[in-house]
């Protein structure tokens, strides 16, 4: 070979060097694997995880797509353009800006006991990053918001609270355990690492040490002690000095998980329960006031915590007192009996307190007693469950959607009280991989586009009453989203107009759903 050549040679080898890299970072397909469960998962290990492609901005009359299908497209980024062609056919959406709704916090999953673990059984950090990654860095799903218990939950291997110590009303013996130097704070901070930015924090109390309580336990029927009032809100106050001594602040504090199921115990684990009236009693008199005089007193104090059915009743009982209402910031809702109660109670809470948000802050699928199967690998059916929940949610003015467990193992736990469900992500820890579940896409088609900030915009539907579904938000770099869900056996055309860029036709096949991102 002459000199000459040379230089020729090496701009060659750089090219194919470049040209090598940009597709392999553009994305890392899915390893899909069927379980026969009627739909697949995507494999990921120490060596290889699917990866998104980013949504960078394009140019004025062109559109990105990202689709996630029953048939194996898991967020597959494409191009299209606009037009302005009046053809009328399937579905159509119009756009409007001058309607606006409510702002949007963001998107999360859940810092449990048992989540902790099941990363840790992934033996090597490669693994571990890798399902890090997949929730929180800029090629995964960009989740912005963690919920975190105080102490344990059934998804722990043990009962336990900060204080055990029997009657120690000056909560001396008050102390974080294992679990939070373990399983919650070196986790909560890798995933923060691995965002770039801080989480948006949220804690929740499960059950009270049993001493408070009048069933001395820390599950079943059960309520806290009056003269425990003050010491269990100085028990959270506790929690959070703690958290930030390791340099980790929350955002929200809950009132406390669940608090009917203190008072209905179907599933007996971690409860504390509160009748409307005393639960406003003590936010009003206890919580209230000790969260403001604190070094936390910016924290949003978030009412509820509970099933959506319990509004708007419970929440205007626990308003009625004005001092209750001042210090609550939002509502929490969970969505476990969604289907059979419509969304319409959250736009009444809302139209009736529209200064106090209203936040989805848990949801898994699993958890009924008639689902014998607990975990379903790969199910499409209990992603579309996600899908359509958000969906409904955010058009009724919730703001946000935090996942439960962020990884569970293949039997659905570990629980200590045997309450297994399923999760986003399970670990397999014989085979060293973990397991992407249509969930977690479900999840990312909302999670990794509707920025905190972005406010929802007005969609309307011209044709075709249930097909499909569809949100629509404006971003605060003013790129339009718009997710569109097809839960139906048949392929579906539409068209989604926005008189200020044009029309956007597509089909939307069969049970599948679509991101839409356009500036
Ligand atoms: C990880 O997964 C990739 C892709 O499926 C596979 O090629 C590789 O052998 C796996 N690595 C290990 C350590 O199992
Ligand atoms: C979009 O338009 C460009 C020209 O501006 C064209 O090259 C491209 O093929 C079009 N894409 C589609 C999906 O129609
Ligand atoms: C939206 O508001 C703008 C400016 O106020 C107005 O020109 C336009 O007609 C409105 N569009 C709709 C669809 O109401
Ligand atoms: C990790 O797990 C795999 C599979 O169980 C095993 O072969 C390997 O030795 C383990 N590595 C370490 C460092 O424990
Ligand atoms: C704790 O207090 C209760 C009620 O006053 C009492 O019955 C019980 O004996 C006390 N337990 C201990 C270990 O002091
Ligand atoms: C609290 O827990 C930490 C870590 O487990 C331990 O080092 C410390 O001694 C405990 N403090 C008390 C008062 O029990
Ligand atoms: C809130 O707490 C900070 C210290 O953490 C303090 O500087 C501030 O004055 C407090 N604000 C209110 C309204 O109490
Ligand atoms: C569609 O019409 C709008 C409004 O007239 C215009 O701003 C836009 O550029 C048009 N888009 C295309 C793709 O022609």
């Amino acid at each position: 070979m002459s000199l000459s050549n040379k230089p020729g040679m090496i701009l060659s080898i750089i090219l194919i060097v470049l040209l090598y890299s940009s597709t392999s970072f553009a994305r890392n397909p899915c390893v899909p694997k069927d379980f026969n469960k009627g739909g697949t998962v995507c494999v990921c290990n120490s060596t290889y995880c699917d990866t998104i492609e980013p949504a960078d901005k394009v140019a004025a009359g062109k559109f990105l797509i990202y689709s996630s299908s029953i048939d194996g497209l898991r967020l597959e980024k494409s191009v299209g353009n606009f037009s302005n062609s009046t053809i009328p056919s399937g579905v159509k959406f119009t756009v409007n800006r001058n309607r606006t709704f409510q702002k949007v916090f963001g998107f999360g999953t859940a810092f449990t006991d048992s989540a902790g673990l099941n990363l840790l059984k992934l033996n090597n950090t490669e693994a571990q990053d890798a399902l890090l990654k997949s929730y929180f860095s800029s090629e995964g799903i960009e989740l912005n918001f963690g919920r975190v218990p105080i102490g344990g939950c059934d998804f722990s291997t043990r009962t336990y609270t900060y204080d055990d110590s029997e009657n120690d009303t000056s909560l001396s013996n008050f102390n974080l355990t294992s679990e939070d130097f373990e399983y919650k704070i070196p986790i909560i901070k890798r995933a923060q690492e691995i965002s770039g930015k801080p989480l948006k924090l949220v804690a929740s109390a499960w059950s009270a040490p049993p001493w408070m309580k009048t069933n001395n336990d820390f599950s079943g029927f059960g309520f806290l002690h009056e003269e425990f009032f003050a010491t269990w809100a100085k028990y959270h106050i506790m929690f959070l000095d703690e958290y930030k001594n390791n340099d980790l602040k929350f955002w929200g504090l809950t009132t406390g998980n669940e608090p009917l199921n203190g008072i209905i115990p179907i599933n007996r684990f971690n409860s504390l329960g509160w009748s409307p009236q005393a639960h406003r009693d003590w936010i009003a008199n206890n919580l209230g006031p000790q969260l403001r005089n604190s070094q936390h007193n910016a924290t949003k104090l978030i009412a509820l915590d509970d099933q959506r059915f319990l509004l708007p009743w419970w929440i205007e009982l626990v308003f009625q007192n004005e001092d209750a209402k001042s210090y609550i910031d939002g509502i929490g809702v969970h969505w476990y009996w969604d289907t059979l109660y419509p969304a319409q109670s959250l736009t009444r809470t809302h139209l009736k307190y529209p200064e106090k948000f209203i936040l989805g802050t848990e949801a898994c699928v699993g958890d009924k007693p008639w689902e014998k199967e607990k975990v379903m690998l790969g199910s499409w059916a209990r992603g579309e469950m996600y899908t359509r929940d958000i969906i409904e949610d955010l058009n009724h003015w919730v703001t946000g959607w935090i996942d439960w467990n962020f990884a569970l193992d293949k039997t659905g736990g570990p629980n200590w009280a045997s309450n297994f469900v399923d999760s986003a992500i399970i670990v397999d820890e014989e085979n060293q991989e973990f397991y992407k579940q249509p969930m977690f896409y479900a999840l990312g088609h909302f999670s990794k586009f509707i920025h905190e900030g972005s406010k929802r915009v007005h969609l309307g539907r011209q044709k075709g009453p249930s097909a499909l579904q569809a949100v629509a938000f404006l971003r605060p770099d003013q790129a339009m989203v718009v997710v569109v869900f097809n839960g139906k056996g048949l392929d579906v055309p539409f068209i989604l107009a926005d008189p200020k860029r044009g029309t956007i036709r597509f089909t939307a096949a069969k049970h599948s759903v679509h991101t839409l991102v356009y500036w």
